[in-house]
């Protein structure tokens, strides 16, 4: 049997109670894996790696070692509740990294797109790999691979052109070998969504809208630098903030701010003052192929763009992208 093909009868996930069946089938199937050996996880806080999180600690308790990177691109308050949510509420093993200078340093002065996710991609590697380095007697790696990411590799692997790379255990330098426990692979989304629920993980963390490895990075444009990072993050905030009040959160598959490095001249306090554009991108899909506008009420954009040009050092105007994918693609870079 191959043990990363779906059966063709196994059951879709859709109710609490085959959730807890799946639960209980991979905590017993985890313990018989593992015994008494640790497990490390990179715990980026989406809903692929928190879900792993969550299921091990049911199985294997302090066993389990978490590491969360902050890069220093992460939206605001994320990091906070990745340790609100697994540090205080669930008690896990987890290990803090604030590599934001690091990251940010390395950056500095980098505008070309590719080249900034490169250096982001092979930092975390970086900064995961030496807090690795750094424990004693781990001999298994947990991931978040889920069925997709297998169907995208058996279609590689056929020769078929990537989409899209996905940064996994390949990028793990050589000394590090570990083996690794991949517990909710061959669940599609829908299905770790239900499981992650099962498990008590909160609403908002187990529905949270995709955000690309890269973070922030990618939204603030060209050379990131730290004012305009901030202020891309503060609008961001009061964008999602707004979003969900206005009850568009459940309507709008991913939504975000971008924060151009361009400056136009706006008035302030009856002075000239300089800043930048923040744009809003709200967008709906199915598998972020392709994607649309969603119509969103003028009185939403209206409180947005008062509340970003009063709220948020920096920013000066307030657009709203209209271009569907393609030919625009989701992310600006
Ligand atoms: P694009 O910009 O290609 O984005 O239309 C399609 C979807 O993928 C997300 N995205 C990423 N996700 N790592 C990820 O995990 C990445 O490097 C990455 N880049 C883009 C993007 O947010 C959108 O949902």
């Amino acid at each position: 049997m191959d043990l990363n093909r779906r059966p063709d009868n196994m059951e879709r996930i859709t109710t609490k109670e085959l959730a807890e069946k799946f639960i209980d089938e991979q905590v017993a199937a985890v313990r018989a894996q593992v015994g008494d050996g640790k497990v490390l996880l990179a715990l980026s806080g989406g809903v692929d790696s928190s879900v792993v999180a969550a299921l091990l600690i049911k199985a294997i308790g302090k066993q389990l070692v978490c590491v969360h990177v902050n890069h220093g691109l992460m939206r605001k308050d994320e990091s906070e509740n990745v340790i609100k949510v697994f540090k205080d509420e669930l008690d896990a093993n987890l290990i803090y990294v604030d590599a934001t200078d690091r990251f940010l340093d390395l950056l500095a002065g980098v505008s070309e797109p590719e080249k900034k996710r490169k250096i982001i991609g092979a930092e975390f590697i970086n900064v995961f790999a030496d807090e690795a380095r750094g424990l004693e007697d781990v001999d298994f790696l947990a991931q978040g691979t889920i069925y997709p990411d297998i169907l995208e590799s058996i279609k590689q692997a056929e020769g078929k052109k990537a989409v899209k790379s996905h940064h996994n255990v390949g990028g793990l330098p050589e000394d590090l070998k570990f083996q690794l426990v991949e517990p909710i692979k061959l669940l599609f989304k829908d299905e770790v969504r239900v499981v992650g629920e099962a498990l008590g993980l909160p609403h908002a963390m187990v529905y949270r809208q995709p955000f690309p490895g890269p973070g922030l990075g990618v939204r603030c444009l060209g050379a990131i630098t730290r004012d305009r990072l901030h202020a891309l993050r503060e609008a961001d905030a009061i964008l999602r903030e707004e979003f969900d009040k206005n009850g568009l959160a459940e309507k709008v598959w991913q939504y975000f701010i971008v924060v151009p490095d361009i400056k136009s001249v706006g008035v302030k306090d009856e002075s000239r003052y300089e800043g930048w554009p923040a744009i809003i991108r709200a967008i709906n899909t199915k598998d972020a192929m392709s994607a649309t506008i969603e119509e969103i009420p003028y009185a939403v954009l209206h409180k947005i763009t008062d509340r970003i040009t009063n709220e948020v050092e920096g920013i000066n105007r307030v657009l709203y992208d209209l271009t569907p994918k393609p030919v625009g693609t989701i992310e600006w870079e």
